[in-house]
């Protein structure tokens, strides 16, 4: 990654600050989260803690010194802050390309709004370029890559790779995903599926890109 990369995940990152206002907040995963968690350290006096999606985030925010708390003992979430490996102009997300993608999806399920921070280059205008990751159940993954790829799409097993839940994960190449909302159904309802890194019924509230120019704020409603 370059440094100029990292600079702009940086910037979203920081960014994000100015959407929390106390209380607990939801965590993603990954290295332009691992920015925000930096940030956060900055200002954990103003908050009482937070709900992780991972355990490398969870390690992090330990290491500030920021209490990481399981959600079943918290309720709904005010915010959720995470990245993207890809986002339309709807906030429709491609999530996993770090493998947290199942915890992520509860996460930002249980949260009232979910702030999305990436570098420019994530904002793209069809979902599909980055390969679409699928957690399964690892008895499932032969089945469920012929029913991917019955869809269209070119399953490559992200080999050596298990969940922080124990599971495989299946990259999916070679997808156009025109509708979304469609497709993330379809694959939700194959047998063996845990969770896929397609967050269209749940997309992002806010888009924060990190780029030359500044920040740039985008909403599901813009
Ligand atoms: C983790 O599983 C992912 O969903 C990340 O949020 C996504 O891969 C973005 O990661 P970076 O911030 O490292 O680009």
């Amino acid at each position: 990654m370059s440094d100029n990369s990292n600079a702009l995940k940086q910037q979203a990152a920081e960014a994000a600050i100015a959407y929390v206002e106390g209380g607990i907040i939801g965590v993603g995963t990954g290295s332009t989260v691992n920015y925000f968690i930096d940030a956060l350290a900055k200002i954990k006096g103003r908050i009482e803690g937070a709900v992780s999606s991972s355990e490398a985030s969870t390690a992090r925010l330990r290491q500030h010194g920021i209490e990481v708390l399981e959600l079943n003992s918290v309720g709904t979430l005010a915010l959720y802050v995470d990245g993207a490996d890809e986002s339309n102009a709807r906030l429709q997300l491609i999530k996993g390309g770090g493998g947290a993608l199942t915890r992520e999806k509860i996460v930002a399920a249980a949260s009232e709004r979910f702030v999305c921070i990436a570098d420019a280059s994530k904002l793209v205008p069809v979902l599909g370029a980055f390969p679409l990751p699928v957690e399964v159940i690892p008895m499932a993954r032969s089945l469920v890559a012929r029913e991917l790829t019955r869809l269209g799409g070119t399953p490559v097993w992200r080999e050596g790779f298990v969940t922080d839940n124990g599971n495989p994960i299946l990259d999916v190449q070679g997808l156009r995903i025109e509708d979304p909302l469609a497709l993330e159904q379809t694959i939700n309802q194959m047998a063996g599926v845990v969770t896929v890194g397609l967050f269209a019924h749940r997309p992002a509230d806010v888009l924060i890109l990190g780029s030359a120019a500044g920040p740039t704020t985008l909403t599901a409603a813009d």
